[in-house]
């Protein structure tokens, strides 16, 4: 029996061969297995029925099922590299006619009117925007400054226009309410916290150290501190008219940001942390005593102090009040953590919780990395940040110049919050003399939070799929040089 022929060899006698011409309509009519799963980009026709099962976004491809390519990777521009074109090209079976061709061309980017961003920002992926600083300006500021506090975007930035804003709220033994921006401003006492944010994926770059994960490649400084000002959520809420023994158990948000479905960025909390009387929740309007940025989710965002990146719903457009958990994908199939064992081709996201309250987590921000220390200088500033989320607080950072034989206790910065209530990051620093006798210095720290957790000392043990959690101990290797 002859093998059947290798995709390549395909591609081969294709390419000698001209392809038939196809009408946009005759596109239209494959948009399911039976009919066979065409898709245009350009000026080409594929039929892509057997990559449907291996495409690494699941079934999203099949909204582009009988149409046009351009829409769907002008939203995920990561489709826009050589390696995806190849795969694309094994599938090509025809041409549009070329009166067809213009339409998809035309397609307006969705990502036109992205603000303008910081040039020190290390951009993990443009469109959609992810961003984060150079870690060593991170503990340069106990407030992380606007423009180069960390962007994590899954979709386009809305553009709101603030006079045309209205919050809409809903749900559970609640009126309907529609506020202004004016009404949260106004109608509302103005609470201010300051609280670091940090996104599950921070230090995901260390998983990919011990087994390639699926997500963007963050490194230290995923994670900001700033203040926050604005109404609090269970103001909000009792305006609207909560009742007292209220049976819902969640609070859901949605973002006017939405994907090319239609589907808004989603998120919930739970309400016992909405309603807690030093919660601190809030609904915020001013980041570091200035209107939120853009990309910080302007006019309105959710700032729940404590809890992963994920919740803090930005662009706030809706809030309900709900039995159930938001079922968005960044709920429902995100963002959650999983055993080493579990993989790709095994995983259930309905067997784990979603993440809220984050571990104890501290990192080093100087030196960096494989620095070459000068051996003249008679001492070493080690420095970093600290956090632990659910608002634990830090109460002591270790550090290690002998790759955790020894340990010295590092100074925290001294802001003393309330008991629960520890919000924000410390910053810490150690200044020891530099080993004279040494070629190569392995640093690390490690946190301990009031409730005495600790940080786990390797990634191995802790690495997951989608490269969420990491806490594992900070290292940095440097070499000590002489002139
Ligand atoms: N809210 C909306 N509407 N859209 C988003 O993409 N990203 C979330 C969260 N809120 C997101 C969102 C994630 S994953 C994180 S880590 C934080 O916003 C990041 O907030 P920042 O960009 O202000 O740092």
């Amino acid at each position: 029996m002859e093998a059947e022929p290798k995709p390549e060899t395909l591609l081969k006698n294709k390419a000698q061969t001209s392809y038939p011409v196809y009408t946009r309509q005759e596109v239209a009519k494959h948009k399911t297995v039976e009919s066979g799963i065409w898709v245009t980009y350009k000026s080409d026709v594929y039929d892509i029925t057997n990559f449907v099962e291996l495409h690494p976004g699941g079934d999203k491809i099949l909204l582009a099922a009988g149409g046009a390519l351009e829409p769907f990777w002008s939203m995920y521009a990561v489709h826009k590299q050589k390696h995806v074109f190849e795969i694309l090209e094994e599938y090509k079976i025809g041409e549009l006619r070329p009166e067809d061709v213009q339409e998809t061309c035309d397609v307006t980017d969705p990502y036109r009117k992205e603000p303008l961003r910081h040039p020190a920002l290390k951009v993990n992926s443009l469109k959609p925007f992810n961003a984060e600083p150079p870690v060593q300006i991170l503990s340069e500021n106990y407030l992380t400054p606007n423009e180069i506090f960390f962007i994590r975007n899954h979709l386009p930035v809305p553009e709101v226009d603030p006079k045309q804003f209205r919050l809409n709220i809903e749900g559970e033994g609640l009126k309907s309410v529609q506020l202004t921006l004016r009404d949260i401003q106004t109608k509302f006492p103005k609470h201010t916290i300051t609280a670091t944010l940090q996104c599950a994926g921070n230090r995901r770059s260390e998983m990919n150290g011990v087994r390639q994960v699926k997500g963007l490649n963050w490194g230290l400084a995923a994670i900001g501190n700033a203040k926050w000002a604005g109404a609090k959520l269970s103001d909000v809420l009792k305006y609207a008219g909560l009742p007292e023994d209220i049976d819902a158990k969640h609070v859901q948000f949605e973002g006017l940001d939405k994907d090319i479905t239609g589907s808004p960025y989603g998120a919930s909390i739970p309400i016992r942390k909405a309603l807690a009387k030093d919660g601190d929740v809030l609904l915020a309007y001013e980041m570091n005593n200035e209107p939120l940025p853009r990309d910080h989710g302007f006019p309105l965002r959710v700032i729940v102090p404590g809890v992963v990146g994920a919740r803090n719903v930005k662009w706030l457009n809706k809030i309900v009040v709900s039995k159930e958990e938001s079922k968005s994908h960044w709920q429902v199939n995100d963002y959650k953590g999983f055993s080493p064992s579990v993989d790709w081709d095994n995983v259930d996201f309905n067997s784990a919780p979603a993440i809220q309250e984050l571990p104890i987590q501290s990192v080093i921000t100087a030196p960096s990395n494989d620095e070459h220390l000068n051996s003249d200088m008679n001492e070493i500033t080690v420095k970093g940040y600290a956090w632990s989320g659910g608002g634990r607080e830090v109460i002591r950072v270790d550090v290690s110049l002998d790759g955790g034989q020894t340990w010295r206790v590092a100074d925290l910065s001294e802001v003393k919050p309330n008991e629960g209530q520890a919000w924000a990051w410390k910053l810490w620093q150690l200044t020891v003399p530099l080993p004279k006798d040494q070629k190569n210095m392995e640093i690390i720290c490690k946190a301990v939070d009031n409730q005495y957790n600790v940080q786990p000392d390797t990634v191995a043990p802790i690495w997951n799929l989608r490269g969420v959690l990491n806490n594992s101990w900070s290292r940095v290797k440097v070499t000590i040089k002489s002139k």
